[in-house]
């Protein structure tokens, strides 16, 4: 089916040229995900300036039953935030609402536009001397509409939990182009359904989250960086624990890489590894307003050694030493990319069963696929591990995925712990959720969006 006669016009005409792009050239940027595995087609992309703008374009739209996909900083690492190649769906881009409403420093609070960059919104809080603790390696470029409708997690999932637990209020455009604005300040509210939660997570498949108020946190005074090598994924969850028992919740930060993982950012990025050697790496962080907090690591640490948890390891001595042993984390993705395509899992399993898992997967594949090119790390504080496997020519995608799926499910875990589904897992969904689940998203879906308009084929196939 074509787009009907005369919709771009409206369009245009409603919203001005600012508002609309038709161009080849000017759409390419909105259609295709950052990592260029799922490239689409659009209609056209919008660019409304405010909800109600919004609002009215979600009613315009369906008047002539046009798709929408919303979109924010188009960081999905699932193909979330594109449209399908068929070219008759539109991107509806909030990058134009962009402003920082409100930061009240006593309430701990702050009121945040869809559009708003991740790094605006956390330097906002900064200023007044509060944490907004979501960080992602996208985020100068992820939007608090994206992170809130793709309920992202990122490094400090441990500490402060995912996006979904920093949301006190949110303003929905509903797919019939009703604006719901909940908006609200509270920490604790308890009157009816608690529909925000719906929407956080829901990729853009219920409603169009155009503004947010998020909880902050007072800015911890200290913090401590340290990067360490183990022999094996169980010496690093022995680490953990020690970690937890000596410096209780201050831990913010507990990822795991692998010797693979740095030796492709060592070669894409020419960042230098300040450890000696071990097959697995552990980059933590701690941070807390009280002094003694690297007193109290040191010490940490030095059990760790004496119990030979730990093979090496570094302490940074400055922030700009913190930021050095983080580049080398935040640089796998990207070097990933660079050394070729790669299938994404990100998976999680119970916190104590990743030693087995990554044993497991990595026996099932070097049975199956021998040379298969493994670049596993993650937030292993969540047991949540990017088990990624690098797509050398003559593999087969789907063989591999299947194994390592079939592993996490027989360890009781997720396919998708931060990412989301997406397009990129949406059979993945539909195959490790029993039927009844299943019935249930598609209910909720029909319920909010009866004609399929909102981000059509991400989540569910219909
Ligand atoms: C990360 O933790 O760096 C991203 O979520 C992972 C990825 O690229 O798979
Ligand atoms: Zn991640």
């Amino acid at each position: 089916m074509g787009i009907a006669e005369g919709f771009i016009d409206r369009l245009t005409q409603f919203l001005g040229p600012k508002g609309i792009l038709t161009g080849p050239g000017d759409l390419e940027p909105y259609t295709v995900d950052w990592r260029k595995l799922f490239p689409g087609r659009a209609a056209c992309v919008v660019r409304p300036a405010s909800t109600k703008q919004v609002a009215e374009v979600v009613q315009i739209c369906r008047e002539n039953a046009v798709p929408i996909v919303p979109q924010g900083g188009n960081t999905s690492l699932a193909g979330g935030a594109v449209p399908d190649a068929s070219g008759t769906q539109i991107v509806l881009s909030l990058a134009r609402m962009a402003a920082i409403r409100s930061v009240d420093a006593i309430g701990l609070t702050m009121e945040v536009e869809a559009g708003c960059v991740l790094t605006n919104a956390q330097n906002a809080a900064a200023v007044e001397g509060r944490l907004l603790p979501v960080s992602l390696a996208s985020e100068g470029s992820a939007t608090i509409g994206g992170i809130v409708a793709a309920n992202a997690g990122g490094v400090n999932v441990l500490r402060y939990g995912m996006t979904r637990n920093l949301v006190l209020g949110l303003e929905i455009v509903l797919p019939d182009g009703t604006i719901v604005n909940g908006l609200r300040h509270l920490r604790k509210n308890n009157a009816g359904y608690d529909w925000r939660q719906i929407f956080v997570g829901s990729e853009g498949t219920l409603g169009i989250v155009t503004a947010a108020v998020l909880r902050l946190l007072p800015r911890p005074k200290h913090s401590v960086v340290a990067l360490l090598s183990v022999a094996d994924p169980k010496s690093s969850l022995e680490l953990l624990a020690l970690a937890q028992e000596e410096l209780g919740d201050q831990i913010s930060a507990f990822e795991l890489v692998s010797a693979a993982s740095l030796n492709l950012v060592s070669k894409h990025s020419g960042l230098k590894v300040p450890v000696a050697a071990g097959e697995w790496f552990v980059l933590m962080e701690a941070a807390s307003s009280l002094s003694g907090l690297k007193d109290g690591a040191e010490a940490m640490l030095g059990i760790a050694f004496e119990r030979e948890i730990v093979l090496d390891g570094v302490i940074a001595e400055s922030a700009g030493q913190a930021s050095e042993l983080w580049a080398l984390r935040e640089h796998v993705t990207e070097c990933e990319a660079r050394e070729g395509k790669s299938l994404k899992h990100d998976i999680s399993v119970p916190l104590s069963a990743i030693p087995d898992f990554l044993r497991a997967t990595g026996q099932a594949l070097a049975a199956g696929f021998p040379e298969a090119r493994v670049n596993a790390f993650g937030h292993l504080g969540d047991g949540n591990i990017h088990y990624n496997v690098l797509v050398d020519e003559g593999l087969s995608s789907e063989a591999i995925t299947r194994i390592v799926h079939d592993t996490v499910a027989s360890f009781g875990g997720s396919i998708t712990a931060e990412h989301g589904i997406g397009q990129y897992r949406v059979r993945e969904l539909a195959r490790y959720s029993s039927p009844s689940e299943m019935a249930l998203l598609s209910r909720l879906k029909h319920v909010l969006d009866p004609q399929g308009l909102l981000n059509p084929g991400k989540v569910l196939l219909r």
